[in-house]
């Protein structure tokens, strides 16, 4: 088994990734669950799935389970669903001792850690990540969130895990669009940060685990430096911000999330790459890569787009942080007048 330990201080938690783990994870869940009570929240498609196994795994580990299931997809991300888990949970007899399991993708991920970050202010998380976002990103971190119509991810939290336990085998039941959509995620960490990682990309020749584990500790990483988003934490925006004004201005569900962040990822890289900001090639070497894991790499019409980023989270004033690529491997931020998205999306 491979593990990793994300150093947040005085938060420090591991990750546990295995391909196979739900079957053999009971051992490693007493730890947590013996004698506590456990909910297990997933999504109306994993649950099927996988909800038996960790149901089995935290009963041999001696925990009292029941599970939550909600309706799979975005729409999850409710205020409604917030206040359903927290008062099944409250039913439940829960105490500040038990223990919350979210088994899923980021949707089941973010919705179930913002419960687990509010009910009785404040109760034990472990994520279980299913898709190969969550296990690549989202189950890392810590931040939780909810959509509301302004707006999706405008209010959350701030709360990390005590584990996280990625089962690789997981990816055998992940429709092809959200492996794409979970790979568009690898590459960006192939781009900020890791080069040899983006070449193990370009010829294929890696093993999946090895690469979630790489993701994880580039992730960890950047996250032990800035838990709060305040700076280096950004850097996992690369290509975001032009994705999301993609996905705003497509209507959300039209183009994936990783979808909108491959063209984002490339539209910026062309951009700089023409300004000589980048190392010319790099433009070409992340468009190989989004075409050979399904990704597009433009889109028509990026210029009417981008008056979505007026709405982005990472704005302030008149404002906004853009991610930009020295050459494959190596990145910065920097706060440009949001009238330069206007300027990147006509020039690319
Ligand atoms: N917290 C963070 O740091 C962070 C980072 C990135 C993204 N996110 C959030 O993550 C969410 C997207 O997560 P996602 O891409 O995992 O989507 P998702 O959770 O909606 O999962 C995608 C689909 O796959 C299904 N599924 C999940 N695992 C499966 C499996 N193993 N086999 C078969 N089907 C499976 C789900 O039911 C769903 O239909 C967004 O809401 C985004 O805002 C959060």
């Amino acid at each position: 088994m491979l593990s990793l330990d994300v150093r947040i201080p005085k938060k420090e938690y591991k990750i546990y990734l295995q391909n196979g783990l739900y079957n053999c994870m009971g051992e490693l869940l007493e730890g947590f669950v013996k004698n506590k009570k456990v909910c297990v929240v997933s999504d109306t498609n994993v649950f099927p799935l996988y909800g038996n196994v960790v149901e089995e795994a935290v009963k041999e580990a001696g925990g009292d389970v029941f599970s939550l299931a909600v309706k799979a997809g975005e729409e999850a991300k409710s205020f409604e669903n917030l206040e359903y888990l927290c008062r099944e949970i409250i039913r439940s007899n829960f105490t500040r001792s038990d223990v919350i399991i979210a088994l899923g993708g980021g949707v089941v991920g973010d919705l179930t850690a913002f419960c687990a970050s509010v009910v009785l202010r404040g109760v034990t998380l472990i994520q279980m990540p299913t898709t190969l976002l969550s296990q690549v990103d989202s189950s890392v971190g810590g931040k939780t969130a909810v959509n509301i119509p302004e707006g999706k991810n405008l209010v959350g939290t701030f709360y990390q895990p005590k584990a996280v336990f990625i089962d690789t085998k997981t990816l055998e039941t992940l429709p092809e669009r959200e492996v794409a959509c979970g790979m568009a995620e690898v590459i960006k960490y192939g781009a900020i940060r890791d080069n040899s990682l983006a070449q193990k990309l370009l010829t294929g020749e890696y093993e999946i685990g090895e690469v979630i584990k790489t993701c994880c500790s580039i992730k960890a990483g950047i996250v032990e430096n800035d838990e709060l988003d305040k700076g280096e934490r950004m850097l996992l925006n690369f290509g975001h911000t032009l994705g999301h004004a993609v996905e705003n201005y497509t209507g959300y569900g039209t183009y994936s999330h990783g979808a909108a962040v491959a063209i984002g990822m490339c539209a910026i890289t062309k951009w700089s790459e023409n300004k000589g900001i980048t190392k010319k090639g790099t433009y070409n070497t992340i468009k190989l890569l989004c075409e050979k894991y399904n990704l597009p790499t433009q889109i028509e019409n990026l210029d009417k787009m981008t008056g979505a980023a007026m709405h982005d989270k990472k704005r302030s004033g008149n404002k906004i942080s853009i991610v930009l690529i020295k050459q494959m491997g190596e990145s910065y931020y920097e706060k440009v007048d949001v009238s330069l998205l206007n300027e990147i999306a006509r020039e690319v």
